[in-house]
């Protein structure tokens, strides 16, 4: 396995490189949810590539840019047991100029639930997310369900810009608990990490109402509230067609259920598709 740090190491790399590339962007302190994408894209590709940046511009100020976990050493032994062939760590020099040209979100889409809170965040994120993409020359590139929005914000770029690689969207993978895996766990106290189970929990409840017959959003979301009491602050509950246009009945096959909340000072995000 190489560890590559710099932009025309990775080119040359390439040029070797025969049939299919399955590529992973992530920003490291890898969980078993990178994991997951990982294991598909070793299966359904010839050359694997992962890349480990915490991409600056998609964080805002006074967000962990700074504290977000950095786990080098680990994430590399992970990615080569995994099989990975290329490790992808630039450094932001390597992937920024001075007065860039930039990507924006969608309007509608790219400014609710998430890029409502974080104004600018999916700006930043479709920005790295284009670069990495066109440096791997990936054939398939794999994205958790976890960053619902994220994953339709990319697709759309796809199809958008016409690009030739493959967006693969990948289940959420939880704990025993059924906590969605995240590398901001880490954050946790013990007692967090159990209050913050009210997420997935909250996220079961509204699918059993549903799957009992409830479709009224009215009706699922006040049912939600009262499992996220153990959080400290709910930040949003949607319930949103697959195009992220709010619903207010659910139906079943075009449905995401998301919750975004506060427990202590992380945030966490988790949903769930119907
Ligand atoms: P990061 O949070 O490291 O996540 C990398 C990928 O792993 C994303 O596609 C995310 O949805 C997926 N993922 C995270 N937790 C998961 C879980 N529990 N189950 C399944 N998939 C999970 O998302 C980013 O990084 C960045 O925004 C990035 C796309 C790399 C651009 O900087």
């Amino acid at each position: 396995m190489e560890i590559v740090r710099r932009v025309e190491t990775l080119q040359d790399a390439k040029k070797n490189v025969k049939g299919s590339i399955g590529f992973v962007p992530t920003m490291g302190a890898l969980h078993a949810g990178h994991l997951a994408l990982i294991r598909r894209a070793r299966e359904e590709n010839d050359y694997v590539i992962v890349s480990i940046f915490v991409n600056p511009t998609q964080f805002l100020e006074g967000e962990d840019l700074e504290s977000y976990p950095r786990r080098e050493e680990a994430d590399s032994r992970i990615c080569k047991l995994a099989g990975v062939d290329l490790i992808f760590m630039p450094t932001a020099d390597q992937i920024y100029e001075e007065d860039e040209l930039c990507i924006g979100a969608p309007a509608r889409r790219g400014y609710i639930l998430e890029g409502e809170k974080r104004p600018g965040h999916f700006d930043g994120m479709l920005q790295v997310v284009m670069k990495l993409l066109n440096l791997s020359a990936a054939t398939r590139a794999y994205f958790g369900k976890k960053d619902a929005q994220q994953l339709a914000l990319i697709t759309q770029m796809a199809r958008s810009y016409f690009l030739s690689c493959e967006i693969v969207p990948c289940d959420i993978v939880r704990d025993a608990h059924g906590l969605a895996l995240s590398s901001r766990n880490a954050y946790l106290s013990d007692e967090e990490k159990q209050r913050a189970l009210a997420l997935s929990r909250s996220l079961k409840r509204a699918s059993r109402k549903v799957m009992s017959g409830e479709r009224s959003v009215d009706r699922i979301i006040p049912e939600m509230e009262q499992v996220l009491d153990a959080v400290d602050r709910i930040e949003y509950i949607a319930i949103v067609d697959r195009n992220f246009r709010p619903r207010e009945i659910v139906e079943i096959g075009d449905t995401i259920i998301l919750v975004a909340a506060w427990v202590g000072k992380t945030r966490l995000i988790d949903n769930i598709w119907i």
